[in-house]
């Protein structure tokens, strides 16, 4: 044990220490006392949940019941389910997190965090900053997969919702310290590109001098292409022929294919700049060369088989076969996405594949995933890793309910969105006087922030498998569970802070937090909560649970601001440091969901 303690001194000096979750610190001490007190029984995991009724305590422990189950019976000393729990909280070891248990009903144990710890630990957090609050993962590399648009195809809204969703699970992820593999699948490859490259040496006879023709808007591009490929036999015979001499690797038809990559990655990289997101492109034509290789080695495993001409999988379970190499010869959306998985196991050595794309797809990862698991690439406990998930998402829909649409019936272009979601916000800051107050650029920042802030957060704070409906008017609101709300409430606390004339940084070395009041101690604990909020986002691959989070923190600031005088009371030290642990935490959710926070409004 003394060896163990040294250690811990020796790298919180060097380095500061990662504390985990308080539920993970809770875990260690009950896990503790569960060994000390039922040596016997081997490996049990101590279940600790936030209390039900706040009354009782802050968390309780549930191991009890469970733990009597497996010793009645045996000859065990203990007569019943409430004894055991006395004994657990007999042999916890002394802490000073703890102030005090007691067991209710059959066995609960209620814990009652001590204050003191609870405002150590804010403070500490101040000063050591909020990544030692980082949970603990069990992962080390993920790959995400998200976003992902097709090549010469409108970008949709789908997208948008898939771009969002995708950069912050990777973005908590990353504050978890998993390494992050953020890949761009884009449909770069398929039988499209035939169509699309005859179209554009009909087009435009100088494309090869050009290095971006002019042709306009792709998906109009792509649209006129399909509409000659549809009514001009002789341009359709001329487009699979293209497709062949693609494949097959010839230099003229390679060229106008990195062409057209080139002018659609263009149009997305501009979407992704808007909205802050970083993600390294491998699309689908980068794995086509290991097809080959990934589908011998199913074969070896005899997974492949023969059905009406194509090469398939059969999935226990589904009626319809997985088609690995289609009638033509040819390889399809799903060879593509097993061969991308085997180079991301076994190339990329990733622990946990994550794909976001709308439910709708949600059978073709079933099967694919089911054809990974028996070919053994995947363990067939979904608990085990190397482990894969798909993270589906809802339709958005417009006004009427019906799938979200512009007046014109066109798809809504993503970056006329975020143009407008800015523009309203520009007018209302304009509304409120802020152009006389502001420089020029710094209104422009702030309807930034805040515009693209509003869309993101309304799409993040449902639940991703539900549709939601797209609407300005109450993304925008400053009232009620939004970001305009959410980043105002932000910039209050920092006025407050500024307002008061202290120096922020002196007071976090030499003022003091306490949680004296019952407001303040409810927001103490709820704070201190970030980081088991964070573990079970990440766990579930939930971000709207950093959304409530967030909103909860904002009421409970209100309450403790309603009911506790900050400047110029005898508290007003210990209430500042509490006001800024409050903006550090929501500054930190800001940034897991990809917002950037305003500091003055
Ligand atoms: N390009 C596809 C689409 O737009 C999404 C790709 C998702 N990723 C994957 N590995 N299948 O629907």
């Amino acid at each position: 044990a003394v060896e163990v303690s040294s250690r811990t001194i020796s790298t919180m000096e060097t380095e500061k220490e990662i504390v985990g979750s308080q539920k993970q610190q809770l875990a260690k001490l009950f896990e503790e006392s569960l060994r000390a007190a039922f040596p016997d029984v081997s490996d049990v995991q101590s279940l600790i949940a936030i209390c039900n009724d706040a009354k009782h305590g802050d968390y309780q422990c549930n191991n009890a019941m469970s733990l009597w189950n497996k010793l009645k019976g045996k000859g065990t000393q203990f007569k019943g389910p409430q004894p055991v729990g006395k004994a657990i909280i007999e042999n916890l070891p002394a802490s000073e997190m703890i102030e005090k248990c007691s067991i209710a009903g059959p066995g609960f144990v209620n814990i009652v965090l001590a204050r003191q710890w609870i405002a150590n630990s804010l403070q500490k957090m101040l000063i050591d900053g909020i990544e030692t609050w980082a949970p603990k993962l069990p992962v080390k590399r993920t790959v995400v997969d998200f976003s992902s648009p097709n090549i010469a195809k409108e970008m949709h809204v789908g997208h948008l919702r898939s771009t969002i969703i995708g950069d912050t699970l990777a973005r908590m992820l990353e504050f978890s310290n998993v390494e992050v593999l953020r890949r761009n699948h884009v449909g770069d490859w398929g039988t499209q590109f035939g169509m699309l490259i005859e179209f554009l040496f009909d087009q435009f006879p100088n494309w090869e001098a050009d290095s971006t023709p002019a042709i306009g808007d792709l998906e109009g591009f792509y649209k006129a292409s399909k509409q000659r490929f549809d009514s001009d036999t002789d341009f359709k015979e001329r487009a699979q022929k293209a497709v062949v001499s693609l494949q097959g690797g010839e230099e003229k038809y390679r060229k106008a294919w990195t062409q057209i990559c080139e002018i659609s990655r263009k149009e997305f990289q501009k979407v992704y700049e808007r909205l802050g997101v970083h993600l390294e492109e491998k699309g689908e034509s980068f794995y086509n060369p290991y097809i080959p290789k990934a589908l011998e080695l199913l074969n070896e495993k005899g997974l492949i088989e023969e059905s009406e001409g194509a090469r398939v999988i059969f999935i226990e379970g589904k009626k319809i076969p997985l088609i690995v190499v289609k009638r033509d010869g040819g390889f399809n959306y799903a060879s593509t996405d097993l061969t991308a998985l085997w180079y991301r196991l076994n190339e990329e050595k990733a622990d946990w594949m994550i794909y976001v794309t709308d439910v709708g797809q949600r059978e073709h990862f079933e099967m694919f995933f089911s054809a990974a698991k028996r070919a053994g690439w995947l363990p067939s406990n979904e608990k085990d890793y190397p482990k894969v998930s798909h993270v589906g998402f809802g339709l958005v829909l417009g006004e009427d309910g019906k799938r979200f649409r512009t007046r014109s019936t066109e798809v809504v272009k993503l970056v006329d969105l975020l143009d407008e979601a800015k523009s309203r916000c520009k007018l209302a800051l304009v509304e409120r006087g802020k152009a006389k107050e502001w420089t020029a650029e710094e209104l422009e920042q702030t309807a930034e922030a805040v515009g693209y802030g509003a869309v993101k957060y309304a799409d993040l704070k449902n639940n991703r498998s539900t549709n939601y409906t797209f609407n300005f008017d109450q993304m925008l609101s400053d009232k009620g569970n939004t970001a305009v709300y959410l980043l105002y409430a932000h910039a209050r606390i920092c006025s407050i802070i500024r307002k008061s004339g202290r120096d922020i940084q002196d007071l976090k070395k030499s003022g003091a937090i306490d949680l004296a009041h019952p407001d303040e101690r409810m927001l103490g604990l709820h704070l201190l909560q970030f980081a088991e909020i964070v573990e079970e986002a990440c766990t579930n691959l939930l971000p709207n649970l950093v959304c409530e989070y967030l909103y909860n923190i904002s009421e409970d600031f209100t309450r403790f601001y309603t009911n506790c005088q900050v400047v110029g009371s005898a508290e007003e030290t210990s209430r500042l440091l509490l006001c800024e642990a409050t903006a550090v935490v929501m500054r930190k959710c800001f940034h897991l969901l990809g917002i950037t926070p305003v500091y003055k409004i």
